[in-house]
C-alpha cells in the first residue's frame, strides 16, 4: 500500500494538513478529508464552478486542483467566510436579495464574489460579470446575484421586511433556509452518508438497443475484494419496475436482459469506494447482443418499426385530444390562415446538483435520505420495488440543488433502496456529470404542425394544431404532456373553435419527463409565432393584436372551463410603453446601422394550469404547538429553491394570527409531515400555500375555542398561549394539556385539493384550478453574419394572482427567462454526444440579460390569498419573444429551437437568396 505525505496548508486561516494521494483532487480532499461540504462538487471537471475557492485569495476550480499544488499555500473555502458566527457582508448581501434559490452554486459565487471584492471593493455589473463568469446558476437567472455584489455593504435596497403578525403574506421576507445556504451549512445529497455506508455505482448499457445476459460475477469478486455484492435485476425484491402513475411501472430499477436506450441502468456494484469506481464496466461480464434501435419521430413511426414495448404497436404510448366547436369549419371561414411547422430538441434540466443519496434498512424498515422533489411519491415507489409496506419506508429529503422536473422522477433512490435492504448495511451513490446527462430524464423534443385562422377584424377565430412529442425509451410523464399540451396548445386566448391532437412516442432514446411546462413551453413556440404571422397579415400591432384576443374572466378556455382569474391583458398593459419604446429604438438602429447588426423586439405570451392535470392532486399541511409554546409548521412540500420552505411559514403564520419568525419548519421527512404532494406543475403556492393557510386558520380556530374569544382577538405564543380580544387577555396553560404522538399539545391541519374534473372524450372539463398567465418581450441583436443572437434586454409581467412573497416571485422569473433563453439559443441535448457541462451549453451570468419584472395580481378565488404559481410560467414565454425579436431585426422566422448560430446564419442566407432586397448577407 502507498504510503502518502502529509499536505500542510493554512485552511480558513488555520492550519491544515491531508494525508492523501498527491494528485487527489482538492475538493475531494476538503469535502471526504475534512468535513467542509460547504464546496460542492458538480462536474468534476472544471465546467460549473461549485467547487470555486480562493487558493493564495485567487478563485480556483478546486475540482481541478491537485492536492499536491496546495502545499504551503493558504484556501479559503465558505466556510472561511463568516467570521464569529456572523454573516460578512458579502454573505448578507445574498441573503437579503434572495441571490441563493437551491443554493448549491452559492459557495461558488460567493468564493468568486469574494475575489473580486478583495481586489475591487466598487466593482461595475461588467466587472461582476467577468468575475463570476465561471461560475454556473441554473436557478436564478443571476440577476439577484449580480445586484447582491454590486450593494454589499448596502442593503437598503433589498427592502427586505421581518413582518408584523398578520402582514406574512406579500412581505419580501428573506428566505428561512437562506442561512444556511450562504454559509455552506446546508446538506444536499452528497454531503453526508454513514461513514461505513458501501458505495454503489451502477453500470450501464453501452448501446441504444440490445439484448444482454450477465455471467457469474464470482471472478469479478475474487480479484477485487472490495466489491461486496454485483446488484442486477434479479435482486430486485418486490416489483422491478416504476413509474409516476399508479397503473404504469415500465421503467426497470435494473434492466432484464433488454435495454432500450444507452445508460439505462443493468447493473450496480456496490462495495468500498475505490472498488467500484476503480472496475471498468467492461471487466463485468455481460455479453451485449445489439439491436436496431430507432430515434427521432420518423423511424419509430415508420411501418415495420422495431417495437421498444411490446404493447405499444407503432411505438405510440397514447394520443391527446381537446376539441371545441367545428375547427375546419372556422378555419375555411377565416379571412387570413396561416400554418407553420415547429420542432424541438431534447433538453437537459442541468442542475448543480447531481442525484446522490444513501439508505438504511433499520428492522423492517428503510430509510432514505436524498434529493428529491416529491417525498411521498419516492416513498410509494420504493415500497413497491422492495415489496413492503409504505409506511415501512421514510424518505429523509435533504436539501434540493435544483430539480426542475427532472428530480420528480426516481434516480438513485431504488438502486440504493435494493442494496441497503438486501446487505443490511447503509449503501450511497452520488451520479458523476455524464450519467446524470446519460441516464435521467429529458425534456420532450417535440415536432407540431398548426394554422391558426381569424377575421380581417383580428379576431381569432379557429385553430388546429397536431404534435408528437418524444418521450424516449419509458412513460416518465408522457402521458401528462399528452393531455397538458392540447389544453394549452391555443396560447392564452378566446378562441371559439379549435381542435388539438398530440402523440406520445417511444423511441430508442434517454426517457424525457417532466421539465418546467410538460410540453407547454414547445406548443407556445408554435402559437406565438403563428400570433406574428396573423398580425403581420393584419399590418396590426402584435402586442395589440393578443390583447384584443387575451382570454378574459368569463370566456371559455378550449376545454369549456370559465376562468375566474385572467390577468394576461393586465400583463400586455404593463408591458405596452417598454414595447412601443424598444420597438422604436430597434428600428432606429436597424436605420443607422451598417455594421452587421441588427436589433428587434418579440413578445410571447403564455397560460400555464396549475397543478396536475384533470386529477386530484391534494395538499395537507399540519401546524403544532409544543409544551414549550414552540410553533411548528409540518411541511410535506419540499423546496426545490423555490422558496416553498418561506412562503407555506409565511401563508400558515398569517392563518394563525402570529409573526412569521415565531414559527419552525420541519419539512419533507415522511415520518414527520402529511403528504402536501410533489413540487411540480407550479402548485405548491396555489395548493399546499392554501393547507398552509388552513392549517394556521383551524389552529388559530381552536386557541380561539379553547380561549373563548372572538374572531376579532389577538393571538401571542411565547411560553404559553395568551389570546387577547379586546381588554381580556385568556391564557391557556400548555403544560396542562395532554401531549400528542408528536410531542405537541396543539395540532391542526389544513387540506386543499384544486377543483378539478375529469375531461371527456373531446377533452371537455376543467382540468385545472386556475391558470397562471404572463407576457414577456426580448429586445435582441443579432450578427447577421455569425447568425449569434444577444438578448439585450426584457421585460416581464406576471399575473401570480397574490405574490406571497414578491422576492421568491421575481427570483422565479429571472430564472425562468434564463432556462427559456438557453431553450431558444442554446440548449439542445444530443444523446450520446453532450453529456457534460462544456458540450451542452447552459447560460453564463454573461447571457442574462437586465430583466424588468411587473408582478401583476389578478386574484385567484381558490388561491390562497388570490395567489397562483409562478415555476413553470416564467419558462414559457421567453423562447416566443426571442424568436419574435429575431424576426423583427432579420425577418427570419424561427421555426426550431434552439436557434443556433448555424441554423439562424443559413435561414438568413435563404431569406437573402430568395429576397435578394432583404438586408445582403455573405455567403
Ligand atoms: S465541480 Fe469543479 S468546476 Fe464543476
Ligand atoms: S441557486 Fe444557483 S444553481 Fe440553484
Amino acid at each position: 500500500m502507498t504510503a502518502f505525505r502529509p499536505v500542510s496548508f493554512v485552511l480558513n486561516g488555520k492550519p491544515a494538513a491531508v494525508t492523501a494521494a498527491p494528485i487527489r483532487r482538492l475538493a475531494h480532499a476538503l469535502r471526504e478529508e475534512l468535513g467542509l461540504t460547504g464546496t460542492k462538487i458538480g462536474c468534476d471537471a472544471g465546467d460549473c464552478g461549485a467547487c470555486t475557492v480562493l487558493l493564495d485569495g485567487r478563485q480556483v476550480c478546486s475540482c481541478l486542483v491537485p492536492l499536491a499544488q496546495v502545499e504551503g499555500r493558504t484556501v479559503v473555502t465558505v466556510e472561511g467566510l463568516a467570521a464569529d458566527g456572523r454573516l460578512n457582508p458579502l454573505q448578507e448581501a445574498f441573503h437579503l436579495y434572495g441571490a441563493a434559490q437551491c443554493g448549491i452554486c452559492t459557495p461558488g459565487m460567493l468564493m468568486a464574489a469574494t475575489d473580486l471584492l478583495q481586489r475591487n471593493p466598487k466593482p461595475g455589473e461588467q466587472e461582476v460579470l467577468d468575475a463570476l463568469g465561471g461560475v454556473l446558476c441554473r436557478c436564478t437567472g443571476y440577476r439577484k446575484i449580480v445586484d447582491a455584489v454590486l450593494h454589499v455593504g448596502d442593503c437598503a435596497g433589498a427592502q427586505v421586511v421581518d413582518p408584523e403578525a398578520g402582514q406574512a403574506v406579500g412581505a419580501r421576507a428573506a428566505k428561512t433556509d437562506g442561512v444556511e445556504k450562504v454559509t455552506g451549512r446546508e446538506i444536499y445529497g452528497a454531503d453526508r452518508a454513514p461513514a461505513d455506508a458501501l458505495w454503489l455505482r451502477v453500470v450501464r448499457s453501452p448501446h441504444w438497443s440490445a439484448r444482454f445476459t450477465i455471467g457469474d460475477p464470482a471472478a469479478l469478486q475474487a480479484t477485487h475484494p472490495g466489491l461486496v455484492k454485483v446488484l442486477t435485476a434479479a435482486d430486485v425484491p418486490g416489483n422491478n419496475g416504476f413509474g409516476i402513475y399508479p397503473d404504469v411501472k415500465d421503467q426497470p430499477v435494473l434492466a432484464d436482459g433488454i435495454v432500450r436506450y444507452r445508460g439505462e441502468a443493468v447493473a450496480a456494484l456496490v462495495g468500498d469506494y475505490d472498488t467500484v469506481h476503480g472496475i471498468r464496466d467492461d471487466e463485468v461480464p455481460i455479453a451485449w447482443q445489439a439491436g436496431d434501435p430507432v430515434q427521432g419521430f420518423d423511424a419509430p413511426l415508420a411501418a415495420g418499426a422495431p417495437q421498444l414495448h411490446a404493447d405499444k404497436p407503432g411505438n405510440i404510448l397514447a394520443h391527446g385530444f381537446v376539441a371545441r366547436g367545428d375547427a375546419e369549419a372556422a378555419l375555411a371561414g377565416a379571412d387570413i390562415v396561416v400554418e407553420g411547422d415547429f420542432e424541438t430538441g431534447f433538453v437537459e434540466h442541468a442542475y448543480i446538483e447531481p442525484e446522490a443519496g444513501w439508505a438504511r434498512r433499520v428492522g423492517d424498515r428503510l430509510e432514505i435520505t436524498v434529493t428529491t422533489q416529491t417525498p411521498y411519491m419516492d416513498r410509494d415507489e420504493v415500497a413497491q420495488l422492495i415489496g413492503i409496506a409504505p409506511e415501512q419506508v421514510r424518505i429523509i429529503p435533504t436539501a434540493c440543488g435544483g430539480g426542475f422536473g427532472g428530480k420528480l422522477d426516481l434516480s438513485v433512490q431504488p438502486l440504493i433502496a435494493v442494496g441497503a435492504w438486501i446487505l443490511g448495511r447503509p449503501v450511497r451513490c452520488v451520479y458523476n456529470r455524464i450519467e446524470t446527462m446519460a441516464a435521467t430524464t429529458k425534456r420532450h423534443p417535440a415536432r407540431m404542425r398548426a394554422r391558426y385562422g381569424c377575421t380581417g377584424d383580428g379576431r381569432l377565430s379557429g385553430f388546429d394544431f397536431t404534435g408528437d412529442f418524444n418521450t424516449g425509451a419509458y412513460v416518465s410523464w408522457g402521458l401528462t404532456v399528452k393531455d397538458r399540451v392540447p389544453v394549452h396548445a391555443t396560447g392564452p386566448y378566446f378562441v371559439p373553435a379549435m381542435s388539438a391532437r398530440s402523440r406520445a412516442i417511444f423511441a430508442h432514446e434517454p426517457p424525457s419527463g417532466a421539465f418546467r411546462g410538460f410540453g407547454v413551453p414547445q406548443a407556445a413556440i408554435a402559437h406565438e409565432a403563428l400570433m406574428d404571422m396573423m398580425a403581420e397579415r393584419l399590418s396590426m400591432d402584435s402586442l395589440a393584436f393578443r390583447h384584443a384576443n387575451a382570454i378574459r374572466k368569463g370566456q371559455p378556455t378550449n376545454t369549456g372551463q370559465l376562468l375566474q382569474s385572467a390577468g394576461l391583458d393586465q400583463c400586455l398593459d404593463r408591458l405596452r410603453p417598454h414595447w412601443t419604446e424598444w420597438r422604436a429604438a430597434a428600428e432606429a438602429f436597424n436605420r443607422a446601422s451598417g455594421n452587421g447588426y441588427r436589433r428587434g423586439v418579440g413578445v410571447g405570451c403564455m397560460w400555464y394550469g396549475c397543478g396536475n392535470t384533470s386529477l386530484s392532486n391534494p395538499s395537507t399541511m399540519r401546524m403544532g404547538i409544543a409544551p414549550d409554546g414552540k410553533v411548528t409548521l409540518y411541511s410535506g412540500a419540499q423546496d426545490i429553491g423555490q422558496g416553498t420552505n418561506t412562503t407555506m411559514v409565511q401563508a400558515a403564520a398569517d392563518g394563525l394570527g402570529i409573526r412569521m419568525s415565531g414559527i419552525s419548519l420541519v419539512w419533507g421527512d415522511t415520518d414527520l409531515t402529511p403528504d402536501s404532494g410533489k413540487s411540480s406543475a407550479s402548485r405548491q403556492a396555489y395548493v399546499s400555500g392554501n393547507a398552509a393557510k388552513r392549517a394556521g386558520e383551524n389552529l388559530r380556530a381552536e386557541i380561539l375555542r379553547r380561549a373563548n374569544c372572538s374572531e376579532m382577538a389577538r393571538i401571542e405564543i411565547g411560553g404559553s398561549v395568551s389570546v387577547r380580544d379586546g381588554d381580556a387577555v385568556r391564557e391557556i396553560d400548555l403544560s396542562l394539556l395532554p401531549e400528542l404522538s408528536n410531542g405537541d399539545v396543539l395540532m391542526a391541519e389544513g387540506y386543499f385539493d384544486p377543483p378539478t374534473t375529469p375531461l371527456d372524450r373531446n377533452g371537455q372539463g376543467s382540468p385545472y384550478g386556475t391558470y397562471g398567465f404572463a407576457a414577456q418581450i426580448a429586445d435582441v441583436e443579432v450578427d447577421v453574419e455569425l447568425g449569434t443572437v444577444k438578448v439585450v434586454r426584457m421585460a416581464a409581467a406576471h399575473d401570480v394572482g397574490r405574490a406571497l412573497n414578491p422576492i421568491q416571485v421575481e427570483g422565479q422569473i429571472h430564472g425562468g427567462i434564463a432556462q427559456g433563453l438557453g431553450f431558444a439559443l442554446m440548449e439542445e441535448y444530443v444523446p450520446g454526444r453532450t453529456e457534460n457541462l462544456h458540450d451542452y451549453l447552459i447560460p453564463t451570468i454573461g447571457d442574462l440579460p437586465p430583466i424588468v419584472t411587473y408582478i401583476v395580481e389578478d386574484p385567484e378565488p381558490t388561491g390562497p390569498w388570490g395567489a397562483k404559481g409562478i415555476g413553470e410560467p416564467s419558462l414559457c414565454a421567453t423562447a416566443p419573444a426571442i424568436f419574435g425579436g429575431i424576426h423583427h431585426a432579420t425577418g427570419v422566422r424561427v421555426t426550431r429551437a434552439p436557434c443556433t448560430p448555424d441554423r439562424l446564419r443559413a435561414a438568413l442566407l435563404a431569406l437573402h437568396r430568395s429576397d435578394p432586397d432583404r438586408r445582403p448577407v455573405s455567403d
